[in-house]
């Protein structure tokens, strides 16, 4: 016998050189949730570890994971203000654009700030897009989440994140911005989303659920890969910078599919479901959380992803698990 592949697994030292993946603290990305009010630090029950903020709080917490190495953000704003045209999305002072506006003024470029552009936590019904005749209406949405990723781009976000998946919603977007000026703003589109049960813990943090119905008429449905190919590659048309695979672990196989046809940097969305179930296995002593995490981030870059998006990122990088 003279192939012998266990050769390259006898230490650390050997194993480390041959890895064919190797994580990098410039890969993740964290996400935030920012309420109204002042003084709030609010523990989502699902998800243990994380919290939804006030302005004021949200603040302290960046600056600590600003020197953790935490310095990219994915914000998501929890409306209070909701109706059935999402007219607080948009609004000039909504409050994602006055977070915004004092996190790039604190600090600066040193912190990338992305943003989610939904509407619904701002809508009565919970849709990620205005109901027409009781179904949610592609074009007439088109023009809102335009208007919202407007005044997130104004406010100074990085990059804006369009999680709605109406058709041409990234061509909308790219021609708003464009007219008013704001070319450097990126868009990170997500591309492919699957309609997921994983997203539970994430609605009760949002404040997100629809009321009637589900988000099967606009998510992708997991039974489909070539869809998932054709979204990623509209979506390069239309101008993403970013394309984006959610969920994350039961999707590797897109990830791979997507990076074999696009050049674009792929991003994952290591959701909330996701995040929860290894949290509470590893509550309850069933599993080893540090290996545990690492071993699915691996998996994310084996499979193709360039980035992630995670609620672990705070821990990796803060517990040096990396
Ligand atoms: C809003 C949105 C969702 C997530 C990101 N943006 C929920 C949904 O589509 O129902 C999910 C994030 C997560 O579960 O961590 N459109
Ligand atoms: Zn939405």
């Amino acid at each position: 016998m003279y192939a012998r592949p266990r050769r390259l697994r006898r230490t650390q030292i050997i194993r480390n050189l041959v890895a064919e993946t190797k994580l990098d603290q410039d890969m993740f990305i964290y996400p935030h949730f920012v309420v109204p009010g002042k003084g709030v630090k609010d523990p989502i029950d699902a998800m243990p570890g994380i919290s939804r903020f006030s302005l004021d709080e949200l603040i302290k917490d960046v600056e600590v994971g600003l020197q953790l190495g935490v310095n990219k953000i994915l914000l998501f704003g929890v409306g209070n203000e909701k109706t059935e045209d999402a007219s607080s999305a948009y609004a000039e002072k909504s409050i994602v654009v006055e977070t915004l506006i004092e996190l790039k003024n604190k600090f600066g470029d040193d912190l990338f700030v992305a943003t989610d552009v939904c509407v619904c936590a701002y809508t009565t019904h919970g849709h990620c897009g205005l109901l027409k005749d009781g179904s949610v209406d592609n074009d007439s949405s088109l023009q809102v989440i335009a208007q919202m990723a407007l005044a997130h781009a104004e406010a100074g976000a990085d990059m804006v994140a369009p999680s709605d998946m109406m058709d041409g919603r990234v061509g909308a977007i790219r021609q708003t911005l464009d007219k008013n000026n704001l070319t450097e703003t990126g868009i990170m589109s997500y591309s492919v989303k699957y309609a997921s049960s994983y997203y539970g813990p994430f609605r009760e943090a949002a404040d997100s659920s629809p009321g009637q119905g589900d988000r099967k008429s606009y998510q992708m449905d997991f039974r489909n890969s070539k869809e998932a190919l054709r979204e990623a590659e509209l979506d390069e048309e239309e101008g993403a910078d970013i394309l984006m695979v959610k969920p994350a672990l039961a999707y590797l196989d897109i990830i791979a599919e997507i990076k074999q046809i696009s050049n674009l940097p792929l991003a994952c969305y290591n959701v909330s479901g996701e995040y929860s179930m290894v949290k509470a296995a590893a509550e309850a002593g069933f599993v080893a959380e540090q290996e545990l995490v690492m071993e699915n981030m691996h998996a994310f870059s084996r499979a193709g992803a360039d980035i992630i998006i995670s609620y672990h990122t705070r821990d990796i990088l803060e517990k040096g698990w990396m």
